[in-house]
C-alpha cells in the first residue's frame, strides 16, 4: 500500500488539559469536534491514546477511501468488535472480505421486492393504528422519540420475528432494549448490577428464546424475516446455522430500530420548524389519491424523500464510521500505519461548503434533480454509508418512513413553540436529548 518514500503522518501533541477537552468535545459535539480538528490540522489526524492509535479522516474522498476498500486495508470487524461486539457479536457488519460476502449474498433473502411488499402491506394497518391512536389537541406535547421507538420495536417485532404484540412481544423487546442501551456502555465491566452485566443477560434472554422458535421456522413457509433467514440458501445450498440466524435476527433488529427512529425524529423536528415544507408534503400524499399507501405510491412521494435525505445529511444517525487498518495506506501523500482505528465522520462531510450550498439551512430542494448537490461527489452523502458494507435495510428504511410519514400528514399538522431548537445527542446515534417534544393538531 505505501511506499518508503511517502512520509508518515505523526500523532498530534496536545497536553492533557487540551487532550481531555477535546475528548468531552467528541461525545458532546461530534460535529464540532470534527470541525475543530479539521481546520486546525488538516484532512487526516492521528492521535495516540496509550497503545491506540486513532486516526480521524475528513472529507469525501476519505470516505471514498475507507469504503470502497480496495485491497481490504480496512476490518470493519476488529473496529465494531471493539465497539459492540460483546452485545451483537457476528451481525453482518461484524464480518469481512469472502465471509461478510456469504453472508451477506444468504441475508437478501430477507429483502428482495416480493419480501419487501408483504413487510409494506403488514405495516400498513399497525401503523396506521399506532399513528391514530396520538392525543390530539390536548395542549400537551407528544414526545416524538419514544413514540417513534416504541412504534419501530412493534413494527420489528411483527416484521421480523411474525409475533402477536402482546406480552410476549413486550418482554423481547424490552430485553432488546437493555442489550441495546448495554452495547456501548459508559463502564465496560460485566459484574453484577452494571449496564454491560444486565445487556449481557438480556442478549441470553433473547438467545434463548429465538433458539426455540427456531423449528418451527425452519421450513415452514413464513414470510417474516426470521424465517425468510431461516430458509435461505444460495446457490450451493448453503444455507446459515442455527447460531447465525439468531446472531443475525439480534443484530438486524438493533440496526433496523434505532436508525430509523433517530430519522424520524429529525423528519418531524424539521417539518414542525418548516410548515410550508409540511404542507407540500401533504399536497403530495393527497395527490397520490388513495387512502392507503400502496407500495407504487413509495417512487411518487419524492419531495418525502427530499426531506428524508436533508434530514439525514443535517443528522445522520451514525455520525461516525469506525474502521481499523489491517496493513499501512497512504492518504493524501502520507503513511497511516496499520493497527490504527480509523475513523471517517459522515456528519462532517455532510456539512462542507465544497459539497453543499448553505449546509447549515434546512434546504430540501438540494436533492431535486434540478440542483443534486449530493452528486458533487459520490461520497459527499454517506448517511447509509457506501461499499460492501452499505446499508442492505435502506430501502426498507424508506419504505418504513414514508408510511409513517404518509400516516402522519393525512392526520396531523404539528408544530414546535416559536424559537424552540431541538437539543442533540450526536452520539452513538443521534437523538433529541429533550426526547422532541410536539403539538399535534388534527387535520380531519
Ligand atoms: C434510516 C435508517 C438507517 C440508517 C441511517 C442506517 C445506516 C447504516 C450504516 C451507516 C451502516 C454501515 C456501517 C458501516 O459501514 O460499518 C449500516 C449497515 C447495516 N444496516 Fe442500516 N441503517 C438504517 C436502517 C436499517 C434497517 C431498517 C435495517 C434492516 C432492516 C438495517 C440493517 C443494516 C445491516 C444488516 C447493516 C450491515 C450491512 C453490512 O455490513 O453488510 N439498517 N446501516
Amino acid at each position: 500500500m505505501s511506499d518508503s518514500a511517502t512520509p508518515q503522518l505523526h500523532p498530534i501533541k496536545l497536553g492533557p488539559l487540551e487532550t481531555l477537552r477535546l475528548i468531552r468535545k467528541s461525545y458532546r459535539d461530534p460535529l464540532g469536534h470534527a470541525q475543530e480538528l479539521h481546520a486546525r490540522f488538516g484532512n487526516a489526524v492521528m492521535q495516540k491514546v496509550g497503545r491506540y492509535t486513532f486516526v480521524n479522516l475528513y472529507g469525501a474522498d476519505a470516505h471514498r477511501l475507507a469504503l470502497v476498500n480496495e485491497g481490504q486495508v480496512f476490518s470493519n470487524k476488529q473496529a465494531w468488535d471493539l465497539i459492540i461486539g460483546r452485545i451483537f457479536p457476528n451481525g453482518l457488519m461484524l464480518r469481512d472480505g469472502d465471509d461478510h460476502r456469504y453472508h451477506r449474498r444468504l441475508m437478501q433473502a430477507g429483502f428482495k421486492s416480493p419480501a419487501m411488499q408483504r413487510y409494506m402491506l403488514a405495516m400498513e394497518p399497525q401503523v396506521r393504528a399506532a399513528v391514530g391512536q396520538w392525543p390530539v389537541d390536548t395542549g400537551k406535547p407528544l414526545l416524538a422519540y419514544p413514540t417513534f421507538k416504541a412504534m419501530t420495536l412493534d413494527l420489528a417485532a411483527s416484521i421480523f420475528l411474525g409475533m402477536e404484540l402482546g406480552e410476549e412481544a413486550t418482554r423481547i423487546n424490552a430485553a432488546f432494549e437493555t442489550a441495546v442501551a448495554a452495547s456501548m456502555p459508559k463502564i465496560p465491566l460485566a459484574i453484577p448490577g452494571t449496564l454491560l452485566w444486565r445487556g449481557i443477560r438480556a442478549r441470553k434472554y433473547m438467545v434463548d428464546y429465538f433458539r426455540q422458535l427456531l423449528p418451527a421456522k425452519r421450513g415452514a413457509d413464513g414470510t417474516d424475516m426470521f424465517s425468510l433467514l431461516c430458509n435461505a440458501t444460495d446457490e450451493e445450498g448453503n444455507r446459515y446455522t442455527d447460531q447465525e440466524v439468531i446472531d443475525h435476527m439480534i443484530f438486524l433488529m438493533m440496526a433496523a430500530h434505532d436508525t430509523t427512529t433517530s430519522t424520524l425524529t429529525s423528519m418531524t423536528y424539521a417539518l414542525a420548524r418548516h410548515p410550508q415544507w409540511q404542507q407540500r408534503l401533504y399536497d403530495e400524499i393527497a395527490s397520490l389519491g388513495g387512502e392507503h399507501l400502496r407500495y407504487a405510491d413509495l417512487e411518487r412521494m419524492e419531495m418525502t424523500e427530499w426531506v428524508m435525505k436533508e434530514a439525514l445529511r443535517m443528522y445522520p444517525p451514525l455520525s461516525t464510521l469506525p474502521k481499523y487498518s489491517t496493513t499501512a495506506f497512504e492518504f493524501e501523500g502520507q503513511t497511516i500505519p496499520a493497527g490504527a482505528m480509523v475513523a471517517t465522520y459522515p456528519i462532517h462531510t455532510h456539512y462542507m461548503p465544497q459539497y453543499w450550498s448553505d449546509p447549515t439551512t434546512f434546504d430540501p430542494e438540494r436533492f431535486s434533480q434540478a440542483r443534486a448537490e449530493h452528486k458533487n461527489h459520490a461520497y459527499c452523502w454517506v448517511p447509509f454509508s457506501g461499499g460492501a458494507h452499505m446499508c442492505i435495510g435502506l430501502h426498507f428504511a424508506i419504505m418504513q418512513i414514508k408510511l409513517v410519514m404518509f400516516e402522519m400528514l393525512r392526520s396531523y399538522r404539528w408544530s414546535v413553540p416559536k424559537g424552540y431548537a431541538m437539543p442533540v445527542q450526536q452520539s452513538p446515534i443521534s437523538k433529541p436529548r429533550d426526547d422532541l417534544p410536539v403539538y399535534l393538531e388534527a387535520r380531519r
